[in-house]
């Protein structure tokens, strides 16, 4: 893992969720090395819909776009590592199926460029607002995993 300690916003979307895909997605996130400090199960209404997105209010595709977020359950990750969110981006792939790499997440399993069952923060300020939009300050647990994996404790 190279560039600076980062935390970015992980969230399986109500596609990923319905088609099983919760596991997957983290199984790939866990393989990176990254670490896991926040995970939880919500379901969007559409005000936090629309505040989760705002950065795209008013874009042609918004409003289909928070109509699909309130379909089912998604899953929200808090992911934490060196340059955790270009290299999240990278494992999801472009935002289209067709464009995305065969072995990214949504190059293997994205319906099309709405239905792309997960979504990654592009920068740490994105991040920032995303992770603050989805969980409070006690929702997320700093740990030292390479620092337990050394001495076992117990
Ligand atoms: P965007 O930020 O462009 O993609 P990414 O998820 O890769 O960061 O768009 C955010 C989401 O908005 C995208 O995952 C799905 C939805 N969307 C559409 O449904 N249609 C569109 O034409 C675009 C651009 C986005
Ligand atoms: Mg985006």
């Amino acid at each position: 893992m190279d560039g600076r300690m980062e935390r970015t916003l992980v969230l399986i979307k109500p596609d990923g969720v319905c088609k099983g895909l919760i596991g997957e997605v983290i199984r790939r996130v866990e393989k990176e090395g990254f670490k896991i400090v926040g995970l939880k199960m919500l379901r969007f209404d559409e005000e936090k819909a629309e505040k989760f997105y705002r950065p795209h209010k008013g874009k042609h595709f918004f409003p289909g776009l928070i109509k699909f977020m309130l379909t089912a359950p998604s899953v929200a990750l808090v992911v934490e590592g060196r340059g955790a969110i270009r290299r999240i981006r990278e494992i999801i792939g472009e935002r289209r199926p067709e464009e995305a790499g065969s072995e990214t997440i949504r190059g293997r399993y994205a319906s099309d460029g709405r239905r792309n069952i997960v979504h990654g923060s592009d920068s740490p300020s994105s991040a920032q607002q995303e992770i603050a939009c989805l969980f409070g300050p006690e929702e997320i647990f700093p740990y030292e995993k390479d620092d337990w994996l050394k001495s076992e404790p117990g």
